[in-house]
Order: structure tokens, then sequence, then C-alpha cells
């Protein structure tokens, strides 16, 4: 593995190893083991969209394996001005042993792995979040000590957060369905790759995808960029929750997940989400850990 740039280029034993190490330096941690192996190294971390979790767990993560984090707003580097990706990747791999990018387009994380010379990590773009689903997987392992043959089901739109489940679920042998609107499903990219698992549905309607599973998630109904399609959004995701009758049809034992942030009363319920806020807030925590074992499994070798 060179990159992480989405998770339909990672094979099913890359993910788990990559969760394996996470729960590894997850435990050293907890345990006060040090684990400086990034030592001497540099992640930058470029902005193009606001961030609270993955800016604050690639730093934090950074700085306990021994390195440090860049700051790059998108807005103050040269790139803001017009500085082609191409140019600004071949300068930054001069300095750095990595870079982790938050942006729009997806093609411009693949601009940057092809001109670069650096591992490169995708914070999230409009067509997935892989650093948040590798946490997310790790989270479920946590509560139900296993993965293959769980029952994962996504409420709402068929976004980056949906594109990234869908392909992670499925590939540690999870049964995934989806509910979402007609007109709001995920990418064809994605679509494609579900061809050939006859265990992913879509359906329009949440109770029945929400039937016998054993793991819940929701995101917000407008993601990042789509500011000015809030309105509409809020009249085609109506009842696109999750809620007690959500609930009722999952397993009385069903985990719910959140990526963060969270609108109550929009995509879930005040009332689930602070039920489940255990889940949730651990699946934050894991942020930390699994970005972990990304940067050490792409940046070891890069000192
Ligand atoms: N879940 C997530 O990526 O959160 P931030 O937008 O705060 O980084
Ligand atoms: N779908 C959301 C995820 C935020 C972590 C967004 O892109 O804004």
């Amino acid at each position: 593995m060179k990159h992480l740039l989405k998770l339909l280029d990672l094979s099913t034993e890359e993910i788990i190893d990559i969760l394996n190490l996470a729960d590894q330096l997850k435990y050293e941690q907890k345990h006060g083991i040090p684990h400086n192996i990034l030592k001497g190294m540099t992640l930058g971390m470029i902005f193009q969209k606001a961030s609270t979790r993955t800016r604050v767990s690639f730093e934090t993560g950074m700085y306990q394996l021994g390195g440090n984090a860049l700051f790059l707003s998108s807005k103050e580097l040269q790139i803001g001005r017009g500085e082609p990706v191409q140019d600004t990747a071949r300068v930054l791999s001069r300095y750095l042993n990595g870079i982790m990018i938050r942006t729009f387009e997806q093609s411009e994380v693949e601009n940057l792995a092809e001109f670069g010379s650096i591992p490169i990590i995708n914070g999230l773009t409009d067509f997935c979040h892989p650093c948040q689903v590798l946490a997310d997987l790790q989270t479920i392992r946590e509560y139900k000590n296993k993965l293959e043959g769980l029952n994962f089901c996504y409420i709402g739109d068929g976004n980056n957060m949906a594109n990234s489940l869908t392909v992670g679920c499925l590939k540690v042998g999870m049964n995934v369905t989806l509910a979402c609107p007609e007109g709001y499903y995920p990418d064809e990219k994605v679509l494609d790759f579900t061809r050939d698992y006859e265990n992913f549905k879509i359906v329009n309607s949440p109770v029945e995808a929400a039937a016998d599973a054993d793991v819940l998630y929701t995101d917000v109904w407008a993601s990042m960029g789509m500011e000015d399609e809030v309105e509409k959004r809020r009249i085609a995701f109506k009842g696109y929750q999750i809620n007690d009758d959500v609930m009722a049809s999952a397993k009385s034992d069903a985990i719910v997940m959140h990526c963060l942030p969270a609108h109550r009363e929009e995509e879930i319920t005040s009332k689930v989400f602070e039920q489940h806020a255990k889940e949730i807030f651990d699946e934050a925590e894991n942020r930390l850990h699994a970005q972990k074992a990304v940067m050490v499994r792409l940046m070891a070798n890069e000192g």
C-alpha cells in the first residue's frame, strides 16, 4: 500500500492489517507504551474544507508517533491562488514524509499521488472518506468481536460516507443495506463494485433497511459544499432518520454510529443519539488510532 486514496484500492487483507495495527496502537497508547515509529517525520495536512476530528486526530496521532504535523489551509497556500496541484505535490514531496488532504474533487487527491513522491492520505473528498470508515470498522469489531456476517444498515444520503462504508463493509464480509431516497444513491463506481455482491441492497424505506441490523449508521443530509441545497434536501430526506421506529426494526443489541458532526432531529433524533453516545464517541476516538495505523503502514519506510 503506497497511498490511502480510496477503499476501492485496498484488499481485504490490507484493511484487516490496518485494523489489527490500530488495535495494537490503541492498547499501547492506553498503557503508556511509547511508539515513536515516525520520529523526525512530518505530515502536511491540506484542508480545503472545515474539520474538527480529522485535523485534531491526525495532528495528535503524528505527535504520539514521534513526528510533527503541519496544518496547511488551502486559502493560505499558493494552491488557493491557482498554483497547480501537480507543482504543489512535487514541492511538498521535497520537505514532507506524507500528505493528508481534505478537498472536493477526488481527482485532486489522485493527482497529488501521481505527481508527488510521498504517501498521500485522503482525509475526505466529495467521493469518499476512507479514514473515517477504517475507524468505523475498528469500532464495530470492538463492539461485536467480528465483522464478517454482520448486518450493516446505512440510512440517508448516498454521499462520501455511504460510498466508503459500502465498499469497506462489503470488503470485510458484512451484509450491507442502504436506505436512500431516489436520486440520492451512491456513486456509479461504487454501485459497479457492488454488482459482485449478493449481500448488498438499496431500498427506499429506512424501517425495512434496518430489519435485523447489527449496526445502524447515518450522516448529514447536506454535506460540506452542498450549503445551497440544504432546503431542497430537507424535503427530499424527510423520514430518512434513525429514530425509535428504526431502532425497533433493528436487533435489540444494535449499535448506532455517526461520523459527526450530527444534525439532531434531522438524520438522527436527540434521543437515539444520546442513548448511543458511547458508541458514537468511541467511533470518534478511533479516528486517532486507525489513522496512526495508516500513517505507520504508509510512512514508516519513508524516513
Ligand atoms: N468525521 C469527520 O471527518 O469529522 P471532521 O469533519 O470534524 O473532521
Ligand atoms: N458527508 C459529510 C461527512 C463529514 C465528515 C460531509 O462531507 O460533509
